[in-house]
């Protein structure tokens, strides 16, 4: 079934969707002027240098010279091929390409490449006959009356279909054969086990609630199975997969994205018992990591989704230091994160269940603090500041922290709350900063010096083009926007540019026009199916020029061109004559000399 998709109807995917909703379902993005802006997906950044032009359909970032339209976006943030960005796209659209492709009948298993596509769709049908058998049968009816007890209302397990897994050895293996799926592939879905010797099946999960765990995209990839009776381990999870990987899923991410945009924060969370609680009592921004502590990769996730984090962990110790390393893993990427305790020995879900959601929202998430005023406190617990020692290393540990900050106004802050803290003079504490800080800058210089591995030569922020390469470049801008003056172009100068890139690039522009495409960026750099050339190729696009310019502008630009390019030539004939002269070839080395006068001639008429 999988033919070809005709491009006419990748076309017209391409127009009905926006580039920005699609970029934005990752990326925050803030209008500024014609285009919008938000912090690169495909490098760490802490400020944001990640365009989207609207008018163009395309991104660019001006940070790793990463950019495309919207196809390319899918294909590079999700790993897909060509086909299944298409695909995923065609499903916002009323384009039905199901023709041509398989697997685009449901939205959520779509934007899994076809190999993952069965474990998908395996884990969906489970879930409803997990949930089934919960909710509708009498074996499920323990499970079942163990959740109410806990405070889970009906509706709140209908919402995140949490099921029940039969006492059973093999009911899972029958129901997965009888829909016709490959125990193989089921095995390595984490949905079965097997044993070892023999290709013998048997369930993983058994007698356990079961919740289903969902990608960024809402496709459930996971389960992770809680025991209700006595037991061990209390909850078992599916392991690492195809689909699955606890360092990269972020529980409830997919429901709660909107609703993080929409309050401008995050509240993150250690177990998702927790999140689901906190959402059926109005806070949808909870989110939680899988029982591992927060990785870089979640973190840059929700960077992209919003700035700010409120972190609200367990009230024991472990919830404490799990708070320290989860806010310094955020601060890193560029969050700003405050902090909401619990009292001691509570989690959220405990909390919710015993005061109620009202006392939760209002004490609890709303009276979060500073991440500084947290850890003064946290550095301070177990310290006694009347001894020597304690207090010595109390205020190297809030120094470290205060030289963290950015801005000077915060320093000045800090170091006087500090000096009433410990009884000391500010000039003492504020010199002691000065000295954590010359330390770091010296270090970060000398790595700064290491070469860095850029994946382009091709870097133009910051960095002023000789004139004739900025020539170049206004002329590309041009022809991607305009049929004639690409005509006109190719008429006059043809290929005869001299950065590689540009060359590269004019070629394109020539067969997508002779092929009799419209002018549209979008569709130009869905044509350019080389990553380096087309990075360039969105940063020229990005650029603004006069829309339209006149005739005197744009024979400027082809003379500038025309003239570099001749004399890059005279010079390659001045090192073939000095050849000729060297190997004592006097007669090619005159004839050369001629062809260099002549052509210097050309240049001057
Ligand atoms: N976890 C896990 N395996 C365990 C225990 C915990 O993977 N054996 C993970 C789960 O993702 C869980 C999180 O760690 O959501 C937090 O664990 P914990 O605080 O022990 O669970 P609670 O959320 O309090 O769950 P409950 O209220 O059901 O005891
Ligand atoms: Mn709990």
């Amino acid at each position: 079934m999988n033919n070809r998709i005709p491009e006419e109807l990748i076309e017209k995917i391409r127009t009905q969707v926006d580039i920005v909703d699609i970029i934005g379902e990752y990326v925050q993005l803030k209008k500024q002027g014609r285009n919008y802006f938000g912090l690169c997906p495909f490098h760490g950044e802490n400020t944001p240098s990640f365009s989207v032009a609207p008018d163009k359909q395309i991104y660019h970032c001006f940070g790793c010279g990463a950019g495309g339209n919207v196809i390319s976006f899918l294909m590079n943030i999700e790993g897909l091929s060509f086909t299944d960005s298409v695909k995923q796209l065609s499903l916002k659209t009323n384009v039905d390409i199901s023709s041509y492709v398989s697997g685009v009948q449901t939205n959520e298993a779509s934007h899994v490449s076809s190999d993952k596509d069965d474990m998908v769709k395996a884990h969906q049908l489970l879930k409803k006959f997990y949930h089934h058998l919960l909710v509708n049968t009498k074996e499920g009816e323990e499970a079942l009356q163990y959740l109410l007890n806990r405070g889970f209302s009906k509706s709140m397990i209908d919402e995140f279909e949490i099921g029940f897994a039969l006492p059973s050895r093999d009911m899972v293996v029958k129901f997965l054969s009888g829909h016709g799926f490959s125990l193989e592939k089921m095995y390595e879905a984490g949905l079965i086990t097997k044993r070892e010797a023999a290709d013998v099946y048997f369930d993983r999960f058994r007698n356990r609630i079961m919740f289903p765990i969902h990608d960024a995209h809402g496709s459930p990839v996971a389960f992770s199975g809680r025991i209700f009776g006595d037991g061990e381990p209390k909850y078992l999870n599916s392991p690492e997969t195809k689909l699955f990987n606890k360092r990269k899923i972020i529980y409830n991410f997919h429901n709660a994205r909107l609703a993080i945009r929409q309050k401008e924060h995050a509240v993150l969370m250690e177990g998702f018992v927790d999140v689901i609680s906190s959402v059926s009592i109005g806070v949808t921004e909870a989110v939680a990591t899988m029982g591992t502590s927060l990785t870089d990769e979640q973190a840059k996730a929700i960077r992209r989704t919003t700035e700010q984090v409120i972190i609200c962990y367990d009230g024991d110790q472990a919830g404490l230091e799990a708070t320290v390393r989860a806010a310094q893993t955020l601060q890193s990427v560029g969050c700003t994160v405050r902090v909401a305790t619990l009292p001691e020995g509570f989690d959220p879900d405990d909390y919710i269940r015993k005061y109620g959601g009202e006392k939760f929202v209002d004490h609890v998430i709303g009276a979060h603090e500073t991440y500084m005023s947290f850890m003064l406190r946290f550095l301070k617990r177990r310290k006694n500041l009347q001894d020597e020692g304690d207090r010595i290393a109390y205020i190297e540990e809030v120094i470290q922290e205060i030289s963290k900050l950015t801005s000077e106004l915060e320093h000045n802050v800090y170091i006087q709350q500090l000096a009433k803290d410990v009884k000391l003079s500010e000039d003492i504490l504020e010199r002691q900063l000065k000295q954590v800080l010359s330390r770091r800058d010296s270090k970060s210089k000398q790595e700064k010096k290491a070469p860095t591995n850029r994946p382009l030569a091709y870097v133009s922020r910051g960095k002023l083009f000789p004139k004739h390469l900025t020539a170049e470049r206004f002329l590309l801008a041009h022809m991607m926007r305009n049929a004639d003056i690409a005509d006109r172009v190719k008429e006059q100068i043809g290929g005869a540019f001299s950065n590689e890139y540009h060359k590269a690039i004019v070629t394109y522009l020539y067969s997508y026009y002779e092929t009799g495409h419209e002018a549209d960026i979008s569709s130009i750099l869905q044509h350019i199916k080389d990553d380096n050339i087309r990075n360039v190729a969105s940063e020229i696009a990005m650029m603004s020029i006069n829309e339209e310019p006149s005739q005197q502008e744009l024979s400027d630009y082809m003379k500038q061109v025309h003239i570099h390019h001749k004399m890059e030539v005279i010079k390659e004939k001045e090192d073939e004559k000095r050849i000729a002269e060297r190997e004592s070839n006097y007669v090619r080395a005159a004839e050369i000399a001629m062809e260099i006068i002549k052509l210097k001639q050309l240049l001057k008429g």
